[in-house]
């Protein structure tokens, strides 16, 4: 043997952790044979798939419907040395400019490995045009998904959820722009996670001026045990372009989300309007209540489904107890659900119910019966939030239990419509059911019994509308839209709060997904005293209802709810199925305009469209009125404009409208302005 040959083979750097590439690594893995945690990965083979094959049934992902409307390819990598391999799938969306990536790793290796991280997708930008902003969607309780942006220096900037839920404070989306956010031009590139754990956003740019962009299941949080033969699929991602400004990526998820992730029976249709219960008597509620206070008057008004919240069930008359004992309280609801749905609907309404069926009340005869269901480590404290636990649905058992009492409760009475609420986030994610090796794992676990519990449900239910809640939108992802198609946007229901929130939202996710009910004024969260017809077109902007006691409205504000009622009934294809254009940022005061905020939505076949207009915090006389120019239209076509009362405003073509625009004149705090714009031949 020769001096050269006994050498331990060289290679250049390669882009794993731990030989050469000092960037984050896309995955961090150690072999327990040897404890190395260095698995430089090379190509091996590839193949090509028309379609979009479901590379994990069990886990939410994109679909296609038709195996021609995408390509899928499937690059296989493997570590020589110990044969552990990667699989990464590719998706390309043919009418889309978006990429759909799952990252699986397949232990082939003969000994036990540990996964320690794995993103989901991990992309390396050359050096910036000018520079590199990172936008994302950001807040807290009340103020979810506020838009932020920052321009990226060397070093590194994450947004991250360790909560064991996407959350309100993060999303698990961002924009990086090749110079500045702009809604009409310029390049951007999203990633959006399809996940409801606790994620991981990071951007790190180097020295050279590279940027490294990394998105997956937040590493803090996880760690995942392969025994050999054993795999770990990672959460898909989506990945989408625009050289035209985020608008256009925002037209494009939102039709893919609506069309391709989005499921059931409610995929395409009309929402039914509602009112719930919940600012209107909050857990004061009974049989009597439901149907004197809110049925008898929503029927009059023609709103079409009364949603229970809240306070039906156990002994709950706070937020302190019961959760988990999912029987109604016989003293509120001395005829049981049934009663109370039937005399709804008698009166030609549906019935509805909330729920947060993963959490459990330490003072409930669920917890007496079973205290070592909730998430807990061994004898430590337990951490409450909200009064309550999280249960630990790593469990079979009591994922089992939580699907038999949700569905006995869908079972007890004539419900089409349940609120899933989720009111507080994981601590001590420990389980009871599993050994020491597998305690890294509960948060994913978590996570993946989530899915499980909410595919049976769905899947047993098709005829049952399910919207999210947490809090609000706390846990308002891709993910939990595969399985209900609506979130509760937001706690805060004030409307121009709203605009903000509602604004930000749309950024990632479209107005089908977002439910936005009218609420009195002075508001219940703020205080702030907005017209009704304010409040009525921001909740128009996303899956309408109302949540305020309908018993104290006097004559003339029943008669705008029926117009509310009606233009709704006009428009809501629209905004539900057509295109977002944002045309005026709430975020971008100009000190010498009014704030304004705006957005229109096209329809696909661009006959009809509807424009918004809201001026938000001004206190000031208005010197300059604005005008909003309109885009998305055809420009030859000619469109009548009508205001929310149908009164027809203007006669323009569409080149006009989307070069002069229309006027905007505002003089009163929160005021607003709406045209119903339609092409000339359709009217
Ligand atoms: C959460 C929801 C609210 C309401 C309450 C009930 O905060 O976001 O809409 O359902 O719970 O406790």
């Amino acid at each position: 043997m020769t001096k050269e040959a006994a050498r331990p083979p060289t290679r250049p750097p390669a882009a794993d952790f731990g030989s050469g590439d000092f960037r984050f690594p896309s995955f961090d893995l150690r072999y327990e044979s040897d404890g190395s945690r260095i698995a430089p990965l090379q190509f091996r083979s590839y193949e090509i798939f028309s379609g979009k094959p479901a590379v994990d049934p069990a886990q939410p992902a994109y679909y296609v419907e038709a195996s021609d409307e995408a390509t899928t390819l499937r690059v296989d990598l493997w570590d020589p040395l110990t044969d552990l391999r990667m699989e990464l799938w590719y998706t390309v969306y043919h009418e889309y400019d978006i990429i759909t990536r799952r990252a699986v790793v397949v232990n082939s290796s003969p000994g036990a490995v540990t996964l320690r991280s794995i993103m989901s997708a991990t992309v390396d930008l050359p050096n910036a045009k000018h520079h590199y902003t990172m936008s994302h969607l950001s807040g807290s309780w009340a103020r979810e998904r506020l838009l932020t942006s920052d321009r990226l220096h060397v070093g590194t900037k994450s947004i991250h959820s360790r909560r064991g839920a996407s959350s309100h404070q993060h999303n698990p989306f961002f924009i990086i722009s090749d110079g500045d956010y702009s809604e009409h031009s310029g390049d951007h590139y999203a990633f959006s996670l399809v996940y409801a754990g606790g994620f991981l956003g990071h951007a790190e740019m180097t020295q050279t001026g590279h940027l490294r962009l990394a998105m997956g299941i937040d590493p803090m949080t996880f760690e995942w045990n392969l025994a050999s033969g054993d795999a770990f699929i990672a959460p898909e991602i989506a990945l989408a372009y625009s050289h035209a400004g985020v608008g256009e990526i925002s037209r494009q998820l939102h039709r893919l989300m609506r069309t391709r992730l989005v499921r059931g029976n409610f995929r395409d249709r009309r929402r039914p309007t509602l009112v719930n219960s919940w600012e209107a008597m909050y857990f004061d509620v009974s049989e009597d209540r439901i149907v004197e206070d809110l049925a008898i008057p929503a029927a009059e008004l023609g709103i079409e489904l009364v949603v229970l919240d809240d306070g039906w069930f156990g002994e709950r008359n706070n937020d302190r107890s019961s959760l988990g004992d999912w029987w109604p309280n016989p003293e509120k609801f001395p005829n049981g659900l049934a009663g109370v749905a039937e005399r709804v609907r008698a009166l030609g309404l549906e019935f509805g119910i909330w729920m947060e069926p993963e959490m459990i009340s330490v003072d409930s005869d669920l917890y007496r019966a079973h205290p070592d269901w909730p998430l807990h480590v061994g004898q430590r404290p337990r951490t409450e939030s909200r009064n309550q636990l999280v249960l630990d649905l790593s469990r079979p058992d009591v994922r089992d239990f939580v699907v038999d009492a949700v569905a006995a409760v869908l079972t007890s009475a004539n419900i089409s419509y349940l609120k899933w609420d989720f009111n507080r986030h994981l601590t001590e994610a420990g389980s009871a059911y599993f050994g020491a090796a597998q305690q890294g794992e509960i948060y994913h676990r978590f996570v993946l019994g989530v899915y499980d519990i909410m595919e049976r449900l769905v899947t047993a239910f098709p005829n049952v509308l399910f919207e999210s809640c947490s809090g609000g939108g706390g846990r308002y992802d891709p993910a939990l839209l595969y399985y209900m198609p609506q979130v509760w946007t937001s706690d805060n229901t004030d409307a121009i709060a709203r605009l903000k929130i509602q604004y930000g939202t749309s950024v990632a996710y479209p107005a089908s997904t977002m439910s936005a009910h009218v609420t009195k004024s002075p508001n219940e969260q703020n205080g702030r005293t907005t017209t009704l017809a304010t409040r009525g077109l921001v909740a128009l902007g996303g899956v309408f209802g109302y949540e305020l006691d309908l018993n104290v409205l006097d004559s003339q504000e029943q008669a705008q709810i029926r117009q509310q009622l009606a233009l709704h009934n006009r428009i809501e294809d629209v905004v539900r199925t057509g295109d977002v254009y944002r045309l005026f940022s709430p975020y971008e005061p100009d000190p010498q305009q009014p704030r304004l905020t705006s957005w229109m939505y096209v329809a696909a076949d661009r006959q009809r469209a509807v424009l918004f207009a809201f001026n938000s915090d001004y206190y000031e006389l208005v010197w300059n009125n604005p005008r909003v120019v309109l885009r998305g239209l055809d420009p030859a076509a000619v469109y009548e404009l009508y205001d929310d009362v149908q009164l027809k405003r203007y006669t323009l073509p569409g080149a006009v409208l989307m070069s002069a625009g229309v006027p905007v004149i505002f003089n009163r705090d929160g005021s607003s302005l709406f045209y119903e714009i339609v092409a000339q031949s359709k009217k």
